[in-house]
Formats: C-alpha cells, structure tokens, sequence
C-alpha cells in the first residue's frame, strides 16, 4: 500500500504543479482547466465510495447537451424535456412523467399531489428515505402526517403492519389516510431490491382494501429492475406513481422524473412550480439524464457485482453485514470485527489516507455501521484496493 501512498502524493504533487502553471497564465485560462484536471484526476485516483452521487459526466454525456432543442419548460417549450418525459412515462407504461432538479423534491410533489386534502396522513416505513432523509418535508412543508411501520429484514412492510396504520376517516380524532409510500431499492436496508410480486401484492392491497394510490420512492429503481432482471415497467405495473433519480447509479449529474397518471402529473406540474422547480431551458440537464438512461442502465450489473466481491470479502474477514451479507444491488453496510482495535474515526481517516478510499459511517446499529455504494467510477481494481484496506485496518 505504500506504493499507492507514493502515487497519491505524486499526483497532488503534479495537480499542484498544473494549477500554478496554470495560474501564471491569464486568469481566464486558470478558471477554465483547473476544474476539470483536478475533477479528472481525483475521480481515478480515489476509490470514492461514499455514495453514487459523485459520479461526474463522460465527455459523451456532455456531448448530448450540445445536441439538445432548448425551450421555456415552465412555457412547456423546451423540446428534449417533452421529448425525455415522454420517453420516461413510456419506459415505466405511465401516462406521463415529469422532469424535477432533485428525488426530494419529486418525493415531496408526489406527495402533495396525492395527499391534496388537508389532514391526510401516509403509511410509510420507518427507515425509509423520505421518513428519514428528507428534512421532515412530508409535515414540515406538505402539512402531511406520517404514520410509520417498521420494514422487516427484506426492506418489506408487513401487510398487518399497513392495515394496523391505515385510518378511513370515519372517526373525527383522525386524519385521512391518503397514499402508501414504499422505496426501491432500499437505501436504508442495504439497496435491497423488492420484487414484482411484492409490489404487486402491495398495490392489490391498498387499491383494493384501502382505496388509496401507492408510491415509490425508486431513486434506484433501476438498479432494483437490473437486478431482478425485469423490466422497471413490469416491476412498477401496480403502483401509482415512482420518482426516478438520474443523478446516482445512472451516472447524470443532476435531475429525477416522475411518472405517474395524467391527472396526478398535472397536478405534480403545479405542486413542483409552488416548491420553486419550474426550470425553464432544463433541456440543458435532461439530454444527460436522456443519455443515462439510453445508455448507463444495463452496466449497472457491474456495480452489483463489485459490491458483492466487497461483501464477501468482509464477511470473510470478520466484519459484520447486514442481513448477514445478502447484498441484492451496489449498496454494503457492514460494521468492524469486535476484535477490531481502531476507533471508528480512525478507520475512515485511515482508509482515506493510506489508501485513497473515502467512505461515509454513523449509521445506525448504534452508529456502528459504514455504508459503501459502488457506481459507474468503481472498477474491480478499485474496489480491490478498498478490500485490502478495509481488511488490513479492521483486523489491527
Ligand atoms: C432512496 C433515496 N431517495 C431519495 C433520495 C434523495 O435524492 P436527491 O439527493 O436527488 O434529493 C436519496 C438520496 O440519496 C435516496 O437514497
């Protein structure tokens, strides 16, 4: 490892080299190559495994935003939007679809689209991204109750656990309950993929016991499909309405989609633009969210096999999984060997600096698990280069 110590430093070496060479050109210069050397350089020599969002866009990807008819999307002009959600909504076997900057913001439209009368409420899982991650956004902006039921190990909630939250309305202590909300792949249970057949039983359940729509939050539903080996248009064909992420596995830099029926989607349009998402010639950002799904989805595999090799080798090691190494996508929580002697911090700050891999911890379990997620910049080379690090620093 000393090897790549020495590379490390060689590199911020010539990084540094290049940005004051570049600086003693005109300042015009400086600004335009130093960003892209030094995003360039870091993306190879950093096994970043923090999270799927930091991929950055290929010189192809870039190259379709040139390509692209711009427009006033608020105007509905902007022809590569309609063209992109059109394309969306037919992928996923939706009526329509609709593009937003973030997955939050999409999780929060699809909510106060479906939960258009005050006092309603939402069953929801009590790990879930939209329960935990999203500033609270269901009650702090949509005036949304959420009632929570826990996911078992599977990331599913039981059928008993929904009907035991599910309230009708009858009794006037209550608020109404208005939607179902589930996530696929699920983040928080380790980029668990639910399968058709759950999803299906689940939309059975609420149409037809509750009355009320479901949605999911698929920020990786495409990852779920690959993994699955099905289509995301048979793996959603019973749920109402699903945020799409283009900004993790896909490899976009920026952007989500909604899919979901005409009316929900009207109604999404108008709830986006009172949440400040109107963007207007967002074509510029959706020709890339269009290359990544033409072109970035069925090489998602390739990060589903790397973050298995990951957790194989840690469980091999020692190290605790979760759901005891069953890793269905591109996501790993583990925690340290108990005989482990280094602090928590000491393993992050470690791996970082004598091996060049950056990763994110503090997760539940009492704060002691880690979360690596694998994506289009993490080939086999690195995530070797994470096994031995992890393995050599959590066995000291
Ligand atoms: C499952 C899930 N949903 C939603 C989001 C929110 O995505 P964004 O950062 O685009 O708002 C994330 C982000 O990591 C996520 O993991």
């Amino acid at each position: 490892m000393r090897i790549f110590t020495k590379a490390i430093r060689a590199l911020h070496t010539s990084q540094s080299r290049v940005r004051l060479s570049s600086t003693s050109n005109s300042a015009r210069q400086c600004c335009h190559r130093s960003p892209s050397f030094s995003s360039v350089s870091d993306r190879n020599a950093i096994v970043d495994l923090r999270s799927d969002t930091v991929t950055l866009p290929s010189s192809h990807m870039l190259q379709a935003v040139t390509q692209a008819p711009l427009g006033d999307d608020v105007m509905k002009e902007d022809p590569t939007i309609l063209e992109f959600e059109h394309s969306v909504a037919d992928l996923f076997g939706k009526e329509k679809a609709l593009f937003l900057p973030t997955a939050s913001m999409a999780n929060l439209v699809a909510l106060l689209s479906h939960c258009n009368t005050r006092a309603s409420e939402i069953i929801i899982g009590t790990e879930s991204h939209i329960n935990l991650w999203e500033g609270g956004n269901p009650a702090n902006l949509g005036g949304i109750h959420t009632r929570q039921t826990p996911e078992d190990n599977d990331a599913r909630l039981s059928e008993q656990g929904i009907m035991d939250c599910f309230r009708n309305g009858v009794d006037d202590h209550w608020p109404h309950t208005a939607l179902l909300c589930l996530e696929n792949t699920h983040n928080m249970c380790g980029g668990v993929a639910l399968p058709k057949s759950y999803l299906d039983q689940i939309g059975r359940l609420a149409h037809e016991r509750m009355n009320i729509p479901v949605h999911v939050d698929g920020s990786r539903i495409f990852n779920a499909a690959v993994a699955q080996e099905i289509t995301v248009k048979d793996l959603c064909q019973h749920v109402d309405s699903v945020t799409i992420c283009l900004s993790k596995g896909l490899g976009a830099p920026v952007g989500s989609v909604l899919v979901g029926e005409t009316e929900f989607i009207r109604l999404a349009r108008r709830a986006r633009k009172r949440c400040g998402g109107g963007m207007r010639q967002a074509g510029v950002l959706a020709a890339m969210g269009m290359y990544a799904v033409q072109h970035n989805v069925d090489r998602m595999v390739e990060d589903h096999v790397n973050a298995k090799k990951l957790g194989k080798a840690l469980k091999e090691n020692g190290f605790y999984l979760l759901r005891d190494g069953k890793i269905d996508t591109n996501i790993v929580y583990f925690g340290l060997p108990e005989a482990c002697t280094i602090t928590r911090e000491d393993f992050l700050l470690r791996l970082r600096e004598e091996y060049g891999v950056k990763l994110t911890g503090g997760y539940s379990s009492g704060g002691k698990l880690f979360r690596a997620v694998t994506h289009m910049h993490i080939d086999n080379s690195k995530i070797d280069r994470a096994i031995e690090g992890m393995i050599a620093l959590g066995n000291s």
